[in-house]
């Protein structure tokens, strides 16, 4: 097999038989703004500010014709409390004949990928209650592997792929802010989903996606990992998302909205347009490729913290992410001190333990609600965010541990961003509205239905919540969470892997 650095083919029957991954990275090299190439690789630091703009793309691709007038329902799973499962999930499917997977939402991040077949290092099963499936292409009428010369390819790239050539697949590379990995080449196939067409009613649609075929995952994606799921459906900005992909196909508009129920767990997740409840926004800072918002105070009960403006633009990274793929609350040292301060303040008497050197945690007997502050976080446009102390403390084996945590510690990658995870974001409707680029929330019972307008003929309908069943999962060790928190600071895309087709 060619040693070429896209030594692939796309030809005759595209059966992919083997995959040579070859994977020379290593994360010390991932210092910021850095943008540099190794061969063809080439990799993108995303704090760079690049967006990627698939309007080529999207100019190319006249074949999506479907409509997705009245919106999608995503069914989920999951909870985001880090003493449960830490995560929520959302069930797909792909390919024809279709099969589902079970795939991490993630607003984080901005491609969908799942485990492919050629992945000999995959998770196998999952704590989780799920049955685990490897997508394979050659099971799939309509999976095609996309090629590097495809729009969409360098799209992602930042620009043409040097040494491509028509019969080479697209690979890529990425790197969440935990340190975990998933490297593939990318695939189309058809993605099924619930299109709403009535109250609390849905009918099945599909449309043409391109995603991930990750042929090798590392870290909290890999094998050792025992709340496995079969990839994960990045949701961010970026033109590469499923949600930027179904838009630019028509009908949908680009906005989506969850509801994270953090009490029973699941949730409503739905693509298009909310009109009920109405929620208030702020700005996105259009600089950020993330879901990024201006933060301007801080209150504890009934104290504002002491913060100057500075502090909520810290180092490089301005501004506060909103991203559903991070489990806990992460502030800058400036914001952490103070406010764990304040929290801890209304209780002097309380010994702190810290947990698998990462939370800590307290003895607490009488009822949390009654004995800590509520945390409010202000932003831009007088929207506020009110955290109670159910949700930013978790119980942990008799103790209650803090939810937050301080970014000013530990990996370079994280330092100092202020990114708000489903820890904050859990019981609120969050709305996501790209066309005006706002953001907003309210708090809301995750276990009730929204309504969602169709956009041609203007009727609305409910849209209501799910919990994917599975065969449950009380009590998972705290190591395993620890780690868990997808923290997509860093999100490297780089290519260089070796997929061989014959
Ligand atoms: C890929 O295409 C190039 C040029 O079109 C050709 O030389 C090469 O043999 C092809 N490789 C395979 C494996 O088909
Ligand atoms: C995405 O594509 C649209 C239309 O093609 C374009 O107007 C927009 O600037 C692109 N967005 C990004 C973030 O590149
Ligand atoms: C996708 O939708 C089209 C048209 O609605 C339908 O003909 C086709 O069978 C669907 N494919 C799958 C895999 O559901
Ligand atoms: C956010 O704050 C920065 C200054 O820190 C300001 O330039 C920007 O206009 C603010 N709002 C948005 C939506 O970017
Ligand atoms: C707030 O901080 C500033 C400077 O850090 C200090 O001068 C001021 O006294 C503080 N105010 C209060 C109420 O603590
Ligand atoms: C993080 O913030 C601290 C204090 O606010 C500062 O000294 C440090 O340089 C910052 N680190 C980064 C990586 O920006
Ligand atoms: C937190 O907010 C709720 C709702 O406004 C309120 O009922 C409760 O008393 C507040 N908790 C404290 C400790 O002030
Ligand atoms: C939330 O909504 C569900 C379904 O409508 C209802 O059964 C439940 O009582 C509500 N919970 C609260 C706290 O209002």
């Amino acid at each position: 097999m060619g040693r070429s650095p896209f030594g692939s083919s796309m030809s005759a029957a595209a059966s992919l038989a083997t995959a040579v991954v070859v994977l020379v990275f290593s994360t010390a090299d991932a210092a910021p703004n850095n943008l540099y190439s190794y061969g063809v690789l080439s990799l993108k630091y995303r704090y760079a500010g690049q967006e990627m703009s698939l309007s080529a793309f999207k100019a190319h691709d006249i074949q999506r014709q479907q409509h997705l007038l009245a919106g999608v329902d995503l069914p989920l799973g999951g909870t985001g409390r880090p003493d449960a499962v830490g995560l929520y999930y959302a069930k797909v499917g792909i390919g024809t004949p279709t099969r589902d997977y079970y795939v991490q939402v993630d607003t984080g991040s901005d491609l969908m990928w799942v485990n492919c077949i050629q992945c000999t290092e995959c998770p196998k099963r999952s704590s989780l209650g799920i049955d685990l499936t490897l997508y394979d292409i050659d099971d799939s009428d309509t999976g095609k592997v996309v090629s590097c010369s495809n729009p969409f390819c360098a799209e992602v790239n930042g620009g043409p792929l040097s040494g491509c050539t028509s019969n080479m697949s697209c690979p890529y590379l990425e790197i969440y802010g935990d340190g975990s990995s998933t490297a593939g080449y990318f695939v189309r196939d058809i993605v099924e989903y619930a299109q709403v067409s009535g109250d609390l009613q849905t009918s099945t649609a599909n449309g043409s996606v391109i995603f991930g075929c990750g042929a090798r995952q590392l870290g909290n994606l890999g094998s050792g990992n025992e709340e496995a799921l079969d990839g994960i459906l990045g949701f961010g900005k970026a033109n590469s998302s499923m949600i930027s992909q179904l838009a630019s196909s028509g009908g949908v508009k680009k906005m989506f909205a969850h509801c994270l129920d953090g009490t029973n767990g699941g949730g409503i997740f739905a693509i298009g347009h909310v009109v009920q409840p109405q929620v208030n926004t702020t700005p996105l800072i259009p600089s950020q490729s993330h879901y990024s918002v201006n933060m301007t105070a801080v209150q504890v009960g009934l104290e504002f913290l002491n913060l100057t403006a500075d502090v909520f633009e810290v180092g490089e990274r301005k501004g506060t992410i909103i991203d559903s793929g991070t489990t806990l609350a992460y502030l800058p040292d400036v914001i952490y001190e103070p406010l764990v301060n304040q929290i801890l303040s209304q209780q002097p008497g309380l010994t702190l333990h810290t947990v698998h050197d990462e939370y800590s945690c307290f003895e607490y007997t009488e009822s949390i609600d009654d004995g800590f502050p509520n945390v409010t976080f202000y932003f831009e446009k007088s929207l506020s965010l009110r955290v109670y102390p159910h949700d930013y403390l978790f119980p942990y084996e008799g103790l209650w541990c803090i939810g937050w945590q301080n970014s000013g510690v530990g990996s370079a990658e994280r330092q100092n961003v202020t990114l708000l995870g489903d820890l904050v974001l859990s019981n609120k409707l969050v709305v996501y509205d790209l066309v005006n680029q706002v953001i907003g929330w309210t708090e809301y019972n995750c276990s009730s239905s929204i309504k969602v307008q169709d956009e041609q003929s203007g009727t609305v309908h409910l849209v209501g919540a799910h919990y994917i069943t599975s065969s449950a999962c009380s009590s998972i060790d705290v190591r395993s969470l620890v780690t868990f928190a997808l923290l997509k600071v860093l999100l490297v895309v780089v290519f260089l892997l070796q997929i061989s087709l014959f």
